[in-house]
């Protein structure tokens, strides 16, 4: 058993809702080792960003809490960069420069302005944006932006990188690109990463264990699915191999027979089994992982 790297232990919240009181989650327990990488899927409201934006330190727990290498967490810090959905980059600063104000914040000490210099376009490098460096954000796609934001997070060398549906808003293959990226630069660098989908395929194929949650009021972990599957993984060997098939089997189970039925019509959660019959522009059998139906296109 590998030692307790991030120790969620139970974690309620309870919101204020104008006199009233909503009970989002309830009793959340999670532990993970270092440089593991977890999923957290469920419906849509269930409570997934709040269970990270609670290990990011911007909300506080009512009940419980979490303990980050034997630190408690109080507020949010640069050890837990996040990714959100939507990029978020200061839109009047270029690429390099977004990267940089992260950069300054961290390391303005510890490294000179040449060896900031040097991280900010590895980083940069890392993402396959060296060559935008000087572009606004305006002027990229969304994907590029993305890379961007993910490239801002890795450079503040975090202990733990929380990404929120950070594929989520993106088309189909820049996704999948997308994911290769992660999973290599994970397997490069061995990052801890807490990432929130709601895309099956997504999760089976980039994570060491999903968690899956119940639906809310009181949201809780129902269940914890193991991936054992051998890396590197390979999206378009992995989308016939029996034991893939199996665990997305077990999620979507999961998600639509034992936490379904409140939320039966709801396309929230994504099969990528589903978009063959959608039209898009997909290729002839576009493999496990890039699946995409009614969340959306690319933000230009
Ligand atoms: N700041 C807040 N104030 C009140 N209610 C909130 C707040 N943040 C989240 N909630 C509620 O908590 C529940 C879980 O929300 P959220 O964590 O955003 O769900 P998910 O990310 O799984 O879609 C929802 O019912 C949402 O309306
Ligand atoms: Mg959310």
């Amino acid at each position: 058993m590998s030692m307790t790297y991030l120790d969620i232990t139970g974690v309620g919240i309870e919101f204020d809702t104008g006199g009233s009181k909503f009970r989002a989650l309830q009793n959340v327990n999670l532990k993970m080792s270092k440089g593991e990488f977890i999923s957290l899927i469920g419906h849509s409201g269930c409570g997934k960003s709040t269970v990270l934006n609670i290990v990011a330190g911007l909300y506080r727990a009512t009940e419980g809490g979490v303990v980050l290498e034997g630190t408690e967490v109080t507020e949010p810090g640069p050890d837990r960069a996040v990714v959100f959905q939507n990029h978020s980059l200061m839109p009047w600063l270029s690429v390099y420069e977004n990267v940089a104000l992260a950069v300054n914040q961290v390391f303005r000490r510890s490294k000179t302005r040449a060896e900031r210099r040097d991280w900010i376009e590895h980083n940069l490098r890392l993402v396959n944006m060296e060559h935008a460096m000087d572009k606004l954000p305006g002027e990229i796609s969304g994907g590029m932006k993305q890379r961007v934001g993910i490239a801002r997070c890795l450079a503040m060398q975090p202990r733990v990188l929380l990404m929120d549906e950070p594929f989520g808003a993106l088309d189909a293959l820049t996704r999948a690109q997308l994911q290769d990226s992660l999973m290599a630069i994970q397997a490069d660098l061995g990052n801890t990463v807490m990432m929130i989908t709601h895309d099956v395929d997504e999760a089976v194929l980039l994570s060491d264990r999903i968690v899956m949650m119940t639906n809310g009021p009181a949201a809780t972990i129902g269940e914890v699915l193991p991936v054992t599957l051998a890396r590197p993984r390979d999206r378009l060997a992995l989308a016939e191999d029996p034991e893939f098939v199996h665990l997305r089997q077990q999620v979507l189970e999961f998600l639509y027979a034992k936490q379904g039925s409140r939320h039966a019509s709801s396309a929230d959660v994504v099969d990528s089994a589903a978009p063959r019959l959608a039209p898009v522009a997909a290729p002839e059998r576009l493999p496990a992982g890039s699946g995409d139906l009614g969340s959306g296109s690319e933000a230009a």
